[in-house]
């Protein structure tokens, strides 16, 4: 596998970025009462706080080295606040991690972004995200190619999710509960996997489960990680190291092997 450790995509320092990462697991976010299991979704406001949205988008991504059209449309179409426990909408378009019950996070916005356009969807590829979580994330994939598919290693996570997903009207988002570190074989290939927790590691079904041109994202280390992408070429794999950030560690099989 060839490597880059150059940090390629946004403008920043390594250092600011790791401020603006920390995607989830922060300390200050454990053991808020907001990490009960909640049930249900927001209400929407009247104006579904569109407004808020495009605050959000236009404040802390554009100039942030968020440039993709694509991803920008998708981060001000998708209602975040339904995604988030209830007490918490009130901050959903804050350009933080928030939890989401169960010892999870939704992620930063800023992170979500970064992570799609790291990335690179474009409509008609086929996706994989790990680490369903609130939904969000899988959201945002489905504004830009409409279908994919989605594993959470929480049962109540991944229900509440397909519940989300569902009253928001993203009906070909599969969410399946399961331990994402073998992928979802008998979907593959994938020309995109996006991971959302993290391993010390790269799982290896993953990479066998990329298409030719594929595009591997996914945050790799310990208590400190990177957002690493990983390429499938003619030539074989190339990885580059992205974004300095902080994710929930990735359970399972990924945890058994650390
Ligand atoms: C930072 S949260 C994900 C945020 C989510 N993408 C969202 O938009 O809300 C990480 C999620 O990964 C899940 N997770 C951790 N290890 C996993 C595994 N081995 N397989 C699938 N999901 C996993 C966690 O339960 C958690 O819900």
């Amino acid at each position: 596998m060839k490597h880059r450790s150059r940090y390629r995509v946004g403008a920043l320092s390594p250092a600011c970025l790791l401020l603006l990462a920390c995607s989830s697991g922060s300390p200050s976010s454990g053991g808020s009462p907001s990490d009960e299991p909640v049930v249900g979704v927001a209400a929407a406001g009247p104006d579904d706080r569109r407004a808020e949205r495009l605050a959000l988008v236009d404040e802390h991504l554009v100039g942030s080295g968020i440039v993709d059209a694509r991803v920008l449309a998708a981060m001000r179409a998708v209602p975040r606040h339904r995604f988030v426990p209830a007490d918490l909408a009130r901050l959903a378009y804050r350009d933080r991690a928030l939890p989401i019950g169960l010892e999870q996070t939704i992620s930063q916005p800023y992170v979500v972004a970064f992570m799609t356009q790291a990335a690179e969807v474009a409509p008609g590829d086929k996706v994989l995200e790990i680490g369903t979580g609130s939904g969000y994330q899988a959201a945002v994939l489905a504004e830009i190619v409409g279908e994919l598919w989605s594993i959470e290693i929480v049962a109540p996570l991944a229900e509440r999710a397909r519940g989300t997903l569902a009253a928001c009207g993203y009906d070909r988002v599969h969410v399946r509960t399961g331990d994402g570190y073998r992928g979802w074989p008998e979907e593959a290939p994938f020309d995109v996997i996006l991971v959302t927790a993290a391993p010390d590691h790269v799982p290896a079904p993953l990479l066998e489960q990329l298409a030719e041109g594929g595009r591997l994202v996914l945050p790799v280390g310990d208590e400190y990680q990177e957002i690493v992408r990983i390429r499938r070429t003619p030539d074989g794999l190339e990885r580059e190291r992205l974004l300095p950030v902080r994710f929930v560690p990735m359970t399972g099989e990924a945890q058994e092997r650390r």
